[in-house]
């Protein structure tokens, strides 16, 4: 168990401390939000810097960690503890970039909401001036962007640069044509904007700005600021190979999400993944090594659940990721589920085949049974708890 702590020092009742009785003041007029995983090292540098390009805005900064293991919450409570405009919001269980950019906006109250990284990579000297911007010229929201002139990507690598300029290339049905940099993860919106979209956001993987662009049902009046996106301060980014899962599921969601949840669909992408394995074990155990076809059965069965067990762990259920023992009892509760969806199946397919629907037909109302049966279950008994992350 990881302690969540706060400094005794302050807590300690004391009436001759001016603390115990501090002054009531009015709200911050802009929220920063700062989605935060193994960020530690960054906490205090960020704040110093936000001190130093907001003087005379009144401020605040959220925090949103998804109880980070390197303790990042912990850092930011011991800021917030000395400075009142730092706050932590930590969640259990949980992991994802832009759904803790959602709730990070949606925990204040300020009438301008800005977003950015944890690791300075982002700018924000740049933030009074998109302030200023968003004030003055009646706009919705306005974006920090690497390509319009001015702006840079020193912090990103030839092959960086090559994947960011391929997925915005993919997103560009979803958002506006005059939008340079749908990527970018900095940005400023007025809090109005907020109730307008928060119900439609997938809030799904790392591109919140994607998301709120393709969530609106008006379009957004926006500008973009130009800014260099910098190296990393400290720490190791989280962007890996599964973030680009995560962002083909987005703009699924934003496809078809209103008709079909994209978890299933996922879910039963691994299905059929699933079931290709199982016949070609299948195929190897009983015609290559002459097993019996029951056993090679078994054996199949057994190898194409843990798989997607495993598959659907990382991918499709990625933002509640089961470890350790949790692991281990997900992977039970999976079988149990999954065996009796091949029950219901199996039934439902010999129903059909015995009142003379054609077999093939019959296959199909049973997998597909199955498939929901599966998906159904499995969502509420496997991977809807919530764990420590
Ligand atoms: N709460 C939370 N949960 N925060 C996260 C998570 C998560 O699961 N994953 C990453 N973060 C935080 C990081 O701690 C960091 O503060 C910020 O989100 C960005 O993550 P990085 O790992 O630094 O990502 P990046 O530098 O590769 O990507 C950034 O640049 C892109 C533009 O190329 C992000 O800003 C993207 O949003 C941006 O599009
Ligand atoms: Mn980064």
């Amino acid at each position: 168990m990881r302690p969540i702590t706060i400094s005794a020092e302050n807590a300690r009742i004391d009436p001759g401390n001016p603390r115990w009785s501090a002054p009531v003041a009015a709200g911050p007029v802009l929220a920063v939000i700062v989605p935060t995983f193994n960020e530690r090292a960054n906490v205090p540098e960020l704040i110093k810097r936000l001190d130093a390009a907001l003087a005379g805005v009144a401020w605040e900064v959220i925090f949103v960690d998804d109880d980070s293991p390197d303790l990042t919450a912990d850092a930011v409570r011991a800021a917030a503890q000395r400075d009142s405009r730092v706050r932590c919001l930590q969640r259990l269980g949980r992991r994802g970039l832009s759904s803790a950019c959602i709730e990070g906006m949606l925990a204040s109250a300020a009438p301008f909401l800005a977003v950015m990284d944890g690791d300075l990579q982002h700018d924000e000297r740049l933030l009074p001036a998109m302030l200023e911007t968003l004030r003055s010229d009646g706009l919705d929201i306005v974006v920090g962007s690497r390509y319009v002139a001015g702006g840079g990507t020193e912090g990103l690598d030839a092959s960086r640069l090559r994947i960011s300029r391929l997925a915005t290339r993919l997103g560009r049905r979803f958002v506006p044509e005059t939008l340079t940099d749908s990527m970018s993860g900095f940005f400023m919106l007025r809090r109005e904007v907020l109730p307008e979209v928060a119900r439609e956001l997938s809030g799904v993987g790392f591109k919140i700005l994607l998301d709120i662009f393709a969530s609106s049902k008006r379009p957004l009046r926006f500008r973009e600021l130009p800014y260099e996106f910098r190296p990393r301060h400290a720490g190791e980014s989280k962007l890996d190979s599964q973030v680009a899962w995560e962002y083909a599921m987005l703009l699924l969601d934003k496809l078809v999400g209103r008709y079909v949840p994209v978890r299933f669909i996922a879910f039963s992408i691994v299905g059929g993944f699933g079931m290709v394995l199982h016949l070609l074990i299948l195929t190897v155990a009983y015609q290559g090594i002459g097993m019996e076809f029951v056993t090679g059965q078994v054996v199949a069965t057994g190898i194409a659940m843990t798989f997607n067990y495993a598959v659907n762990n990382a991918l499709t259920y990625r933002d509640r990721r089961l470890k350790g023992w949790g692991w281990v009892r997900g992977w039970v509760s999976f079988v149990v589920s999954c065996s009796i969806g091949a029950f219901a199946n199996v039934g439902i397919a010999a129903w059909l085949f015995s009142r003379q629907y054609e077999w093939v037909l019959a296959a199909i109302a049973g997998i597909l049974v199955g498939a929901v049966w599966n998906y159904a279950v499995t969502f509420v008994y496997t991977w809807n708890k919530p764990r420590r992350a």
